[in-house]
């Protein structure tokens, strides 16, 4: 049983924000030229905030073409805890009680989890120290809230992860008959040209290899949004001065975060903050955004240098060896059926004017 939220006028002020969420897309898909669709669309965001994924989130709650069903906490760049206790404060500060904040998994399924204070600050969300939360935490358990909404709303849930991908990965252990009714799952993680942990992983599926590669071949669609595109969209000081120039909550929240992440760029060298998370969201929001060819991913759990890889294969097809006596033979090739759209290329300035003017109320 959910624990109750508190909030009496829920019901009223959900019917305000969704009346107002479908004004809202009406005239800015009018505006930006953006496709219509009939209704948004469902996503349940399963994050680790996490500094990106706290831009990644008020992205989303900012966006009428999107409709925030739940969120499912995963730990990641901090501890189980620490994530939840930020997701509160975040929906809290955006007035958003009515969505449902749970907790997830507290580890990945195999290995000891690596958090990320010294990317993210030691409370996960550079430091900013959010107001205690109104809203209360979900009593479901993260992959069991996903399960659930997924049979409550067959063929119409989109799943936006954006941290490791135990939870997913849970969900799908725990009841497999879910793939076919996902809409959707649009990952932030992985990819094709080098990691970011090391010379070979990205930190989503470096911190629960395993479960990325349930998450891969489950047989659902995927997109995957990984650093190939996420380093293409930097956050520079541009738009920064042009978040800045507005102010309200979670304005100037998200200013602050961005803000720690600019000057933590700069101290590498970068002109500008790379939007991991929030790109997914974007990719969420508006899918012409990317160009994302159709690959085979599988995620390396064994190497020694490459645990944690996302192994793409862009052409389709296996070299077919067979044996004969003392070595192989290529006799031709074996297909190799696409399990993923792989992120390449991104219209990177039409989506950090889309973030900047969502995160305005724009
Ligand atoms: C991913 O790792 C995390 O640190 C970020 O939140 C993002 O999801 C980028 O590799
Ligand atoms: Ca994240």
């Amino acid at each position: 049983m959910p624990i109750d939220s508190g909030e009496k006028t829920l019901p009223h002020l959900e019917a305000r924000s969704r009346i107002l969420h479908a004004l809202a897309l009406a005239s800015l898909t009018a505006a930006l030229a953006l496709p219509v669709s009939a209704a948004p669309k469902k996503i349940i965001f399963d994050t680790d905030p996490g500094t990106d994924d706290a831009m990644a989130l008020m992205l989303a709650l900012n966006s009428p073409e999107l409709d925030v069903r739940a969120i499912t906490v995963v730990p990641g760049n901090v501890t189980a805890a620490q994530g939840l206790e930020n997701a509160l404060r975040m929906v809290s500060l955006a007035n958003r009680c009515d969505i449902p904040v749970a907790a997830g998994a507290q580890h990945p399924l195999f290995q000891k989890l690596i958090t990320a204070e010294f990317w993210h600050g030691r409370n996960g969300l550079a430091n900013v120290e959010l107001p205690p939360s109104k809203c209360k935490v979900d009593a479901r358990y993260g992959p069991d809230l996903i399960i659930q909404m997924v049979h409550a709303a067959p063929h119409e849930i989109t799943l936006v992860p954006v941290g490791p991908l135990t939870n997913i990965a849970l969900a799908v252990e725990r009841d497999p008959s879910i793939v076919p009714l996902v809409k959707e799952v649009i990952l932030m993680g992985g990819s094709i040209s080098g990691g970011n942990v090391n010379a070979a992983a990205e930190a989503n599926i470096y911190n629960d290899p395993e479960a990325a590669q349930i998450v891969f071949q489950a047989g659902w669609p995927v997109t995957m949004v990984g650093l190939d595109v996420g380093d293409k969209t930097l956050l520079s000081q541009k738009y920064l001065d042009q978040l800045g120039s507005t102010h309200g909550p979670v304005n100037d929240f998200i200013h602050s975060v961005a803000q720690f992440l600019v000057d933590l760029a700069a101290k590498f060298g970068s002109p500008g903050t790379p939007m991991y998370d929030p790109l997914a969201v974007g990719v969420a929001v508006d899918a012409t955004l990317v160009k994302a060819p159709d690959m085979h991913v599988d995620v390396e759990t064994r190497g020694d240098f490459t645990r944690g890889e996302t192994v793409a294969n862009r052409h389709g097809y296996i070299e077919k060896n067979i044996l004969h006596g003392d070595r192989y033979i290529i006799q031709g090739v074996d297909q190799v059926a696409p399990n993923a759209k792989v992120c390449v290329e991104v219209e990177a300035d039409r989506f950090l004017q889309l973030f900047v003017s969502r995160i305005q109320g724009k």
